[in-house]
């Protein structure tokens, strides 16, 4: 053996071993680099071999290049090697166990105010209605102008109507209330003007919604609330047809013998406009704290469609006439389920909430 056979089969034995425990592909490379590089330990043998004298060089060359093809093909193996190695450890990190038992997912249920509205817009499909809803945030003229509530009535006072702000006019510390009028809406009845313009009639829509008013918070008083609003217009109803539905709306809700009565009543907006009453939920008649002793609870507003808000929802009065009603629906989730406070249905309050995880 020559020399320089023997230097190569060191190479080869040296290159193999370190290979046989190379931790990471960076090691393997740092190997390839130092033996086979163009500065590597085995190119330099092989610029060696033209020295080598005549009759040796074939059997040297030989050597040399099974050297060289043992040493990449040593490289290749390891890197595959690792390669799997590392493979297996991915996915036994990753391995799911079919039989770790599943994790319950949390599932929610409805408010109690939103139960009460689905019962509202079940009964009122079932009579017909489309539900049909309006912006929460509007101007002062669709809010009262359009409903024939005048700038002097009293719920356009301040006091009443929480306003937005012109812009700036909070940063320069004096709040006014927006130009063009923007408003939180004080009631769903701006709604029925949408409903006027947007559809022909027959119309029968309710409106459900949040509203918003500037009142001092108490048991019986919030800033936002509920309510359903209702408009039929056609070319030809009446106070007749109003009384009709609405009773058997009252016994939808609360049952076939529900009491009701009528009483004349006053809004802006409707005319003849009445107060609807059913026997008090509480006690049922004799009378009691809940009704004021009457006997009879109020749940909603009503009357025929005045001309002027005809007008503004784009309708002739003369062609055709409507009805309309709003009630609240805080005040009717706080009766069924015998709530003492407002407050509590706004309080976010997981405890007293999950109590009415009953209903849908
Ligand atoms: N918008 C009235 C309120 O907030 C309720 C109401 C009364 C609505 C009579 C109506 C109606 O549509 O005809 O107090």
């Amino acid at each position: 053996m020559t020399t320089l056979d023997q230097r190569l089969d060191n190479e080869r034995t040296n290159a193999l071993n370190f290979l046989s425990t190379a931790a990471d592909a960076d090691a393997v490379e740092a190997l390839r680099v130092a033996v086979l590089g163009r500065n590597g330990s085995l190119t330099a043998l092989l610029r060696e071999l033209p020295s080598v004298p005549a009759d040796e060089r074939p059997a040297a060359g030989r050597l040399a290049n099974e050297v060289r093809g043992e040493v990449e093909g040593a490289i290749q193996a390891r890197l595959d090697e690792l390669h799997s190695a590392a493979m297996e450890d991915l996915l036994a990190a990753d391995a799911l166990d079919m039989t770790d038992p599943g994790r319950p997912v949390r599932i929610g249920h409805l408010h109690p105010i939103m139960t009460v509205e689905r019962d509202f817009r079940e009964i009122f499909h079932s009579f017909g209605f489309e539900v049909f809803e309006g912006p929460e945030i509007e101007t002062e003229w669709w809010n009262f102008e359009a409903l024939n509530i005048a700038p002097d009535h009293p719920s356009r006072d301040l006091w009443d109507t929480l306003y937005v702000a012109e812009p700036g006019s909070v940063e320069a510390g004096e709040p006014r209330p927006a130009e063009d009028g923007t408003i939180l809406r004080t009631h769903t009845s701006p709604a029925q003007i949408r409903a006027m313009q947007a559809l022909t009639p027959p119309i029968r829509v309710i409106t459900p919604g949040r509203c918003y008013r500037n009142d001092a918070v108490d048991a019986s008083h919030n800033f936002e609330f509920f309510q359903v609003e209702g408009l039929v217009v056609d070319r030809d109803t009446s106070l007749a047809d109003l009384k009709g539905m609405l009773e058997e709306f009252a016994r939808a809700l609360y049952g076939e013998g529900t009491r009701t009565r009528f009483r004349p009543g006053y809004y802006p907006f409707t005319e003849p406009s009445v107060a609807f009453d059913i026997g008090c939920l509480v006690c049922g008649g004799p009378g009691c704290p809940a009704c004021g002793r009457s006997g009879w609870m109020t749940i909603l507003g009503a009357g025929m469609v005045h001309p002027v808000v005809l007008r503004a929802g784009g309708l002739d009065p003369d062609e055709f006439q409507g009805y309309a009603f709003g009630m609240g629906l805080d005040r009717i989730t706080l009766l069924r389920h015998g709530i003492p406070d407002l407050r509590l249905l706004m309080g976010a309050d997981l405890r007293f909430l999950e109590q009415f995880n009953g209903g849908r």
